[in-house]
Order: structure tokens, then C-alpha cells, then sequence
């Protein structure tokens, strides 16, 4: 009983614990749970069936999820199929026509799989998350377009050092990032700055402007925009992956591979248009020829959008057509990582990453239980 006594204490001491994991009901219903039936199931099921590993993975992805529908709406209010014409809006299109009405699908997707794998958390006694108190960051300041101006932001768009090393990962036929190897970028200027994916104000909007060539500058922000969709999307592809693979209940993973297959499409489908960006220069930022630069090299060009087969798990199988990377170890702190390097988070409290770490520090925890 000593021994129960201070695992207790220990696990409660873990602020996470109550704060993030099972809800507070459903630990006391662990807790008694442990008495009848042992330190076997020690906090691993909560009242209704779901490991605590299984929430703790979906309440990341949750999060991931909010975050992700707070950049895709900051992109749908601007250049969505509902915006009206603009200098941007153009530019977007220079690299598809259907750019507004992708933009605008990609945000629905992701408010949808908020609020489903919420609903579906708290249908299994777990707590779903709730970032608005973090929704604090002043966002773009264009006034022509009503409801921007004064709206807060959970995420910042306008200081992004877009990585950009997906588009060569993708295109290695013989590495992989979970065997180590590091990758160029296909922009290596968008990565060494801080850059605007969206208009700041209304000059950068170009309201009513649709003339093409669009304006340079304007058009470096939608290239910039082009790129960040497939940057956001090819980590959500690799995450939903990753925790694919710790989760126990059959049901949460048929939730993961389903949401995940989404991202994946999401990906496929920026990763095709990114390649269509304006070549230009704009100050330091640099979008190259990616279509018609000769000779180009195959990590480069353009329209090698399907996953080159490389290296899978180790060198002595023959290549193979993957997503990756998708090794598990540290994933969901590595999400994090890589999106705060991203700049997406830029102004956001200490309250606010002590958070969303914790998050990831119990997903990155959860083990599949056989
Ligand atoms: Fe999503
Ligand atoms: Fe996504």
C-alpha cells in the first residue's frame, strides 16, 4: 500500500497529469480502479476505455489541430475562396487558379478534425483542449477586408522562416531523416529571414488589384504563403504517422490514419502548387527557378512530386515510396520545435509553450499497449 501510496503521489505531483490528461473525473475513476484491480492497470485505462496514452496522444493532435485552423482561417480570410479580389489573391493563383478554394478546403478539414477529436475525447471522459486563452497575437492589420483588423491570433504569419528541406527530402532517392541525414532547402533564403506569408496591411492586400505580373513584393508573400502550406502539411503528414503507431485502441488508431491520410493529401496537393511559385527577387528573399532552371537537378525539380523511393528503415531493404520521416521518438516535441523555429508562434507567452510542451512531453510518453 506504501508503494501504491507514492506512485499516487508521484503521478499527481505531475502537474500535466490533471491539468492535461484523463479528466479529473476520470482519475478518480482510475484511481479506484487501481485499488480492486492492482498496479497493473496504474493510470493506463480511464473510465470508459481509452489509455491514457490514447488521450494524451489525440489531445496533442488536437492541439496541433486548433493551431493548424488558426493559421489556415488567418489564410482563407485573406486569400480564400470568400476573400474579395486582390493583388494576393492573384499571386496565390499564379501558382493555381484553384488556389482560393484550396486554401479555403484545407481550413474546413481543419477546423473539422478539432472539433472531432474534441468531441471525440470528451466522449471518452477525457478532456478536449481549449487554446483561447492563449488567443492573444494581433494578426494582420488590413482594414478593407471587415473582421481582420483587431481579431486576435493563436498564430503569427508574419515573420516566418519557412523551412523548405521537405521538397529535397521528398526527392532523395538513397536518404532518409530517420537514418540521420540532413537536407537542403529548395528556397534557402526563406529560411534565413523572417518573412510575411500574408498582407500585413492594405497596401501589401492590393485590394481589387488582379492585373498580372502581380506586384514583386506581393507576389514574394504568396510564394512565401505557397511554401508554408507544404512546410505546415508535410508535418502534419509525418506526425499523424508517427503517433499512428503508439496508440492502443483500434478505434483511435482508425481516427489517426484517417485524419492523417488527409494531411497527407493536403500535402500532395501544396507540395505540386509550391512548385509553381514566380521565380523573383524580393530584398534577401530569393524564390529560384524551380521549373525551367537547366540543368536542374533532380532534388530540385519541380514536378517530382511523388515521393521518390529512398532508404526505409535500414540499407539492407531494397528502396521504397514512404512518408518521412516517421520514427516516434520525441515526435510530438519535435512538432513543436519545429514549428516555433518556424516563427509561428512569435509573441506568444511562456504560459502558452509551457503548455502546449506539456501536451507534447505526455504524447511523447504514450506507448502502445499490447
Ligand atoms: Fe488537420
Ligand atoms: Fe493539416
Amino acid at each position: 500500500m506504501a508503494k501504491l501510496d507514492s506512485t499516487i503521489k508521484a503521478r499527481a505531483n505531475r502537474r500535466s497529469f490533471l491539468k492535461n490528461g484523463i479528466a479529473a473525473a476520470g482519475a478518480v475513476t482510475v484511481g479506484a480502479g487501481m485499488l480492486s484491480g492492482g498496479l497493473s492497470a496504474l493510470g493506463a485505462v480511464s473510465s470508459s476505455g481509452i489509455t491514457e496514452g490514447d488521450a494524451a496522444v489525440l489531445r496533442f493532435l488536437a492541439a496541433a489541430e486548433i493551431l493548424e485552423t488558426d493559421l489556415w482561417q488567418q489564410y482563407t480570410e485573406l486569400g480564400g475562396v470568400h476573400a474579395p479580389p486582390s493583388a494576393y489573391q492573384t499571386g496565390l493563383q499564379q501558382l493555381d487558379a484553384d488556389m482560393p478554394q484550396y486554401i479555403s478546403d484545407n481550413t474546413d478539414d481543419e477546423k473539422s478534425h478539432e472539433l472531432f477529436i474534441n468531441a471525440y475525447l470528451m466522449s471518452k471522459g477525457a478532456k478536449p483542449v481549449n487554446l483561447e486563452p492563449f488567443r492573444n497575437l494581433e494578426g494582420s492589420e488590413v482594414t478593407v477586408i471587415p473582421g481582420i483588423d483587431g481579431k486576435r491570433r493563436l498564430t503569427n504569419l508574419m515573420q516566418l522562416s519557412v523551412d523548405t528541406s521537405w521538397w529535397t527530402r521528398y526527392r532523395s532517392g538513397n536518404q532518409n531523416p530517420d537514418l540521420g541525414d540532413t537536407f537542403p532547402n529548395a528556397v534557402p533564403t526563406l529560411v534565413k529571414g523572417k518573412f510575411t506569408a500574408i498582407p500585413r496591411n492594405d497596401a501589401e492586400l492590393g485590394l481589387a488589384v488582379t492585373t498580372t505580373p502581380v506586384n514583386n513584393h506581393i507576389q514574394a508573400i504568396a510564394n512565401t504563403a505557397g511554401f508554408h502550406f507544404a512546410f505546415i502539411e508535410q508535418g502534419g503528414t509525418s506526425l499523424y504517422a508517427a503517433m499512428a503507431q503508439k496508440v492502443t485502441s483500434l478505434e483511435v488508431l482508425r481516427i489517426v490514419l484517417s485524419i492523417g491520410g488527409t494531411e497527407i493529401m493536403h500535402f500532395q496537393t501544396w507540395h505540386d502548387k509550391a512548385g509553381n511559385a514566380i521565380p523573383l527577387t524580393d530584398g534577401t528573399l530569393v524564390f529560384p527557378d524551380l521549373k525551367n532552371d537547366i540543368p536542374q537537378p533532380e532534388s530540385l525539380q519541380s514536378n517530382l512530386i511523388m515521393p521518390e523511393p529512398t532508404v526505409f528503415l535500414s540499407k539492407k531493404f531494397p528502396v521504397c515510396s514512404i512518408i518521412r520521416p516517421t520514427a516516434t521518438k520525441d515526435v510530438a516535441m519535435g512538432a513543436v520545435n519545429g514549428l516555433t523555429k518556424d516563427g509561428l508562434f512569435m509573441g506568444q507567452s511562456p504560459d502558452f509553450f509551457e503548455f502546449l510542451k506539456d501536451l507534447a512531453h505526455e504524447a511523447d510518453e504514450a506507448q502502445r499497449q499490447i
